[in-house]
C-alpha cells in the first residue's frame, strides 16, 4: 500500500505545532498501525530527519499507551481495538490518513503525538485503591462469597486500560467513563468497601481539579472505548457519589 500521512508535529508543550505531510510506500496490509509508523520513522532516521514521537508499550491492547486520533476517531476506524491492534488492511491503497494526539486540556501534548496522561494517575492516587489488613490475620479472598453478577460486572469494569480515548472522544473532554470504571470495579466487591464512602468523592474531586469536563450523556465515550466499558458505570458512580456525599466523613 502507498499512503499519504498527515501527522501532527509539535516540538514541545509550548510549541504551536502543525500538520506535516509524509509519503510512505510498500506498507503491508497485515502490518499494524504502529508498525507502519515504525517504517516511517526508520525512513526519517535514515534521511537524518527527526522521527515522529508516539506512545506505545505492550502493543497487544493491554497497557493503554498507544493513544492516537486517526482520521478523526480515537484508536482509528476499527471497533473495540486499541491503535496497536489496528491493522493497515482497514485502509485502502492511496488513502490519506490524518494522525493527531488526544485533544484535551487535561492531557497536554508533550511532543508530536505524545500527551501527558498523568492526570489519570493522580485520580487513581486520590482513591483508586483498597486497604488490606496485612497483620497476619488476612482473610483468604476465596472465603469471601461474591455474587456471580457482581464479580462479572467488577471484572468488566476492571478491563479499563486507562488509555484516555473516552476523554479524547468526548466533546466535553469528560473523564467520567474512566473514573466510573475504576470506582465501579472496587464498589462492587467487598474488598472495596473500606474506602467506599470517600473514594467516589475524592476521585471525582480530583477529576474536576485536573480540568476534565462534565458528562452530558452523549455516549461517544462508550462507542470509542476499546474495552467496551459501559455507561452503566457512570450511573453507578453517580449513585456512589450521592450516597457518599450524604454520609460524608470528610
Ligand atoms: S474507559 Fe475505555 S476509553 Fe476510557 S480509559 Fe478506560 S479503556 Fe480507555
Ligand atoms: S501499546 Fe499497549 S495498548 Fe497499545
Amino acid at each position: 500500500m502507498d499512503l499519504t500521512l498527515k501527522i501532527w508535529r509539535q516540538k514541545n508543550k509550548d510549541d504551536k505545532g502543525g500538520m506535516e505531510t509524509f509519503q510512505i510506500s510498500d506498507v503491508s496490509p497485515d502490518s499494524s498501525f504502529l508498525e507502519m509508523l515504525d517504517l516511517l520513522n526508520e525512513d526519517l532516521v535514515n534521511k537524518g530527519e527527526v522521527p515522529v514521537a508516539f506512545d506505545h508499550d505492550c502493543r497487544e491492547g493491554i497497557c493503554g499507551m498507544c493513544s492516537l486520533y486517526i482520521n478523526g476517531e480515537a484508536h482509528g476506524p476499527d471497533r473495540a481495538v486499541t491503535t496497536c491492534q489496528l491493522h493497515m488492511r482497514k485502509f485502502k491503497d492511496g488513502d490519506t490518513i490524518f494522525v493527531e494526539p488526544w485533544r484535551a486540556k487535561a492531557f497536554p501534548v508533550i511532543k508530536d503525538l505524545v500527551v501527558d496522561r498523568g492526570a489519570f494517575d493522580r485520580i487513581m492516587e486520590a482513591g483508586g485503591f483498597v486497604s488490606v489488613n496485612t497483620s497476619g490475620n488476612t482473610q483468604d479472598a476465596n472465603a469471601l462469597p461474591i455474587p456471580k453478577v457482581d464479580a462479572d460486572n467488577a471484572f468488566d469494569a476492571a478491563t479499563c486500560i486507562g488509555c484516555g480515548a473516552c476523554v479524547a472522544t468526548c466533546k466535553n473532554a469528560s473523564a467520567m467513563l474512566f473514573v466510573s470504571a475504576k470506582v465501579s470495579q472496587l464498589a462492587l466487591l467487598p474488598q472495596g468497601q473500606v474506602e467506599a464512602k470517600r473514594r467516589a468523592i475524592h476521585m471525582v474531586e480530583q477529576m474536576d481539579h485536573e480540568g476534565f469536563g462534565n458528562c452530558t450523556n452523549t455516549g461517544a465515550c462508550e462507542v470509542e472505548c476499546p474495552k467496551g466499558i459501559s455507561l452503566d458505570n457512570i450511573a453507578r458512580m453517580n449513585r456512589e457519589y450521592l450516597s457518599a456525599a450524604i454520609v460524608s466523613e470528610d
